[in-house]
């Protein structure tokens, strides 16, 4: 898959509607859903989350949430629709996710997005990936930031979307947190060098 060009996941933006636009201006462009929790997926008809509109852009699943055995469950039921791989949110600030222990909170606990990652690749048909922040409030954009994505690239999960500032879970509303603090790019260079290696 060419992700030279993606729409970018946004809630109440990139729904089905609009990934359709999206795909008569571009049949190139790699598209993503909008976050859809894990148990939206498991608690309803997954027809009404999942139908995805008959393009032939690849589309990105994103799934939130934080229980191992909720993202199985709802990564299986995915499996039936089409889309071309499925993608963990670990960025988003919101206060509502944060109180849900998901979005980029859960960068804090490696060992739960380990968990969360391998149950979804033992059912996945689809390649799993993250999107991540560049850290989370103090987490240490260096070294701790390089360790994770290690980490994470040792289980199996080779594509990582960078939204490239820390998220600042406190003190900042979402709105601000997209444009403070400044982007990083060169960080997401780096990571790109150590993912070469
Ligand atoms: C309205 C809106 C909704 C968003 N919803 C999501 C989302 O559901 N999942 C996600 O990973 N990122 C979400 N984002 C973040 C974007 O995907 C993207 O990473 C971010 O806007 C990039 O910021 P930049 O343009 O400052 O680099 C959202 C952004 C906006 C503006």
């Amino acid at each position: 898959m060419d992700r030279f060009f993606c729409i970018a996941p946004m809630m109440r933006r990139t729904d089905r509607h609009f990934r359709y636009l999206c795909s008569l201006l571009s049949s190139e462009a790699i598209l993503f859903t909008e976050m859809i929790h894990a148990n939206a997926i498991n608690r309803n008809n997954p027809e009404k989350f999942l139908n995805n509109s008959d393009v032939s852009n690849s589309t990105v699943l994103q799934i939130g949430g934080s229980s191992p055995k909720e993202l199985r469950e709802a990564t299986f039921k995915s499996n039936e629709f089409n889309y071309s791989e499925i993608n963990l949110n670990l960025g988003c600030p919101s206060p509502k996710v944060q109180s849900g222990n998901f979005g980029a909170v859960l960068m804090k606990d490696l060992n739960l997005v380990k968990n969360c990652l391998q149950e979804m690749m033992k059912v996945s048909k689809k390649e799993v990936s993250v999107k991540i922040r560049l850290g989370v409030d103090d987490f240490d954009i260096e070294e701790s930031l390089d360790d994770f994505i290690f980490e994470l690239s040792k289980i199996g999960i080779n594509t990582f979307y960078v939204h490239a500032r820390i998220a600042l879970l406190k003190g900042l509303d979402p709105k601000e947190n997209r444009t403070i603090p400044p982007l990083n790019y060169e960080r997401v260079k780096k990571i790109k060098e150590i993912l070469k290696k």
